[in-house]
């Protein structure tokens, strides 16, 4: 089997963060989203990658993230796309790279709870033509809904239906053999431009192929939103075996559910976990809550902060409110300000959010 990662698109919702960086390439718990994708692709067997990535910067900024793959010890090909024409148009554009074999595509801003190997190896030793995966969610008319019979076989397929028939949401992992390449040719971009993988899949079931529905029960997300990366962040966290490869002075309080990577110091500070506390950063006189992430290099000082992700060389420093919810991204600074006249002041770029007091 083969694997299609999709890291391209415009990751417009997470602005002003994507201007300058690859969605994908955004940690939560300290390692980049395309990171754990390619991991949990590698732990199921299979080592040869195609990565769709955005004919631009952010594209560019992937392949020198990922680099080959040694480091994973797979075989990665990049595939660039012009514009991000749908999920569909993906597969398009990857016939070459995928021949005839069956293949898992992945979308590479999703992250799952578990591995995925049981999930391929059921798909690789069957008769389907195609296994999706559904999991029921609370607001389906933002995802592709599936409609399943009574025998538990699919009905039909929608994408972002303004009424839902079910609760039933494609989580963002496909399975197909070389039927899907006839599937893609076959239709048409819909209404927002885009080659639909959701109607590739409804012109399988009308073909009468064999499209296998496979449930997932544990947890799933998109990290589309600036909530649902702080979502994956805090799930991933969860899920992390803490370590402490750092200093941590004896006037600290740090708890069991903490990880402090090396060379990172923790001086006079309350850290409550989960939380996870990057390479050579430094914790000084500081308060920091459950569900943080805090990247290499970054500098809390005489700061409070919970439930956020913070992004590499970030300088917290002499702040007097408590923050929460909230994402940083590299090389910001928040300090105190002594110079007069006593104010907020901003720089903030394009598409830029804050939640004053
Ligand atoms: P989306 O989240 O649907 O699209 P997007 O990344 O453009 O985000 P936004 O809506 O905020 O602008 O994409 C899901 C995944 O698929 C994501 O990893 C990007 C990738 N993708 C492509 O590689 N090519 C495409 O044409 C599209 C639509 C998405």
């Amino acid at each position: 089997m083969k694997a299609l990662i999709l890291s391209g698109g415009k990751g417009s919702r997470l602005y002003p963060l994507t201007y300058t960086n690859a969605k994908q390439l955004i940690p939560v718990a300290n390692k980049p989203v395309l990171f754990r994708v390619i991991e949990a692709i590698h732990d199921a067997g299979i080592d040869d990658i195609g990565i769709i990535i955005g004919n631009d910067e952010n594209g560019r900024r992937v392949q020198e993230a990922v680099g080959q793959g040694e480091r994973w010890r797979v075989n990665i090909t990049y595939l660039p796309q012009d514009a991000p024409l749908g999920l569909a148009h993906c597969v398009l554009i990857a016939r070459e790279f995928l021949g005839d074999d069956r293949f898992v595509m992945f979308l590479g801003d999703n992250v799952i709870e578990g591995g995925i190997s049981n999930l391929i190896r059921g798909f690789e030793g069957s008769d389907y033509h195609c296994q999706i995966v559904l999991t029921p969610v609370e607001e389906p008319q933002h995802y592709g809904v599936a409609e399943l019979n009574e025998d538990g076989s699919i009905k039909g397929l929608v994408e972002k239906p303004r009424e839902p028939r079910s609760n039933l949401a494609l989580v963002g992992i496909y399975m197909f053999d070389d039927h899907i390449h006839e599937a893609v040719r076959q239709i048409k971009p819909s209404w927002r431009g885009e080659l639909e993988i959701t109607d590739a899949i409804q012109w399988l079931v009308d073909q009468r192929l064999r499209v296998h529905p496979y449930i997932h029960r544990g947890w799933w997300i998109d990290t589309g939103k600036p909530i649902d990366m702080l979502a994956a962040n805090s799930k991933v966290l969860e899920e992390l075996k803490p370590q402490v490869h750092g200093f941590v002075d004896k006037d600290s309080k740090v708890d069991e559910r903490v990880t402090v990577e090396a060379g990172a110091q923790i001086i006079n500070s309350v850290v409550r976990g989960p939380t996870i506390i990057g390479e050579n950063t430094r914790i000084i006189n500081s308060y920091v809550g459950p569900f943080t992430s805090i990247y290499h290099d970054c500098h809390v000082e005489s700061a409070e902060i919970e439930h956020s992700l913070v992004l590499e060389h970030c300088a917290i420093v002499d702040v007097h409110t408590r923050i929460t919810d909230s994402l940083l991204g590299r090389h910001v600074e928040l300090r105190q300000s002594d110079f007069k006249p006593r104010a907020l002041k901003l720089t903030l770029g394009d598409n830029s959010r804050l939640g004053l007091l």
